[in-house]
């Protein structure tokens, strides 16, 4: 199968990061990492790729007289890459809609709720702890304009939250099985195996025809 290209979009400790290398490392993936995007200098995920030889660029937003005119500079330097999939894996900022529009249906998230509880906030897992929930998990979903983590839903994974589980401990449990499904959401990706249907997202049967890819399908 023929690879995909994809964009990383992080900006700290990088461990979703680190799941895809090792996925693609092993042979796991159809897929390679083209370029990794940081806006923040000092992310431990900009070491992580150093170490990996991949490329990265670091867009600090005070490096820009504008955010809009950092997105756009991100936009181009994906497009340059010639990127298939943009994969958003702990970026914590919001991005310009022209960079959503400009990669409509080629670009994901992964977000540690089960959406659409807990969207937008940084710390989801100990919003969910705090407010008590039984079942707690992760989110890939596609990114859209509009309101944050709001995209369609492609993959969710959900656990249990156990008595003895602090905010911490949860957090771990839901990073652990982040580490698996946003792979999946590649892979998924990877086969043209998602068909977006208005807010739904049908995950097609293996070896199915696929005759539309999901950005096609929007526009
Ligand atoms: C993850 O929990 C992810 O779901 C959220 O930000 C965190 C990033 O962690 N969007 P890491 O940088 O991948 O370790």
């Amino acid at each position: 199968m023929k690879k995909i290209k994809l964009a990383v979009m992080v900006s700290g400790r990088g461990s979703n990061l680190q799941a895809i290398i090792d996925y693609v490392e092993r042979g796991d993936l159809p897929a390679e990492i083209a370029l990794v995007v940081s806006n923040r200098a000092n992310a431990q995920a900009v070491e992580r790729a150093r170490r990996h030889g991949i490329t990265s660029i670091v867009f600090e937003r005070s490096d820009y007289p504008s955010r809009l005119a950092r997105d756009l500079a991100m936009t181009a330097a994906i497009e340059d890459h010639g990127v298939d999939l943009v994969v958003m894996a702990g970026y914590d900022q919001l991005v310009a809609d022209e960079l959503l529009v400009r990669f409509a249906g080629q670009i994901i998230n992964i977000h540690p709720s089960l959406l659409p509880a807990f969207a937008g906030g940084l710390h989801a897992q100990a919003d969910a702890w705090e407010y008590g929930v039984k079942l707690a998990g992760c989110t890939v979903h596609f990114v859209t304009p509009g309101p944050a983590d709001g995209g369609q839903i492609i993959l969710q994974k959900a656990i249990p939250v156990l008595e003895e589980d602090t905010a911490e401990t949860l957090a771990q449990r839901i990073l652990a099985e982040e580490h698996k499904l946003l792979p999946e959401g590649i892979r998924l990706f990877a086969e043209g195996r998602l068909e977006l249907n208005g807010r739904r997202v049908r995950i097609k049967p293996v070896g199915s025809d696929n005759l539309y890819s999901a950005r096609e399908l929007l526009v």
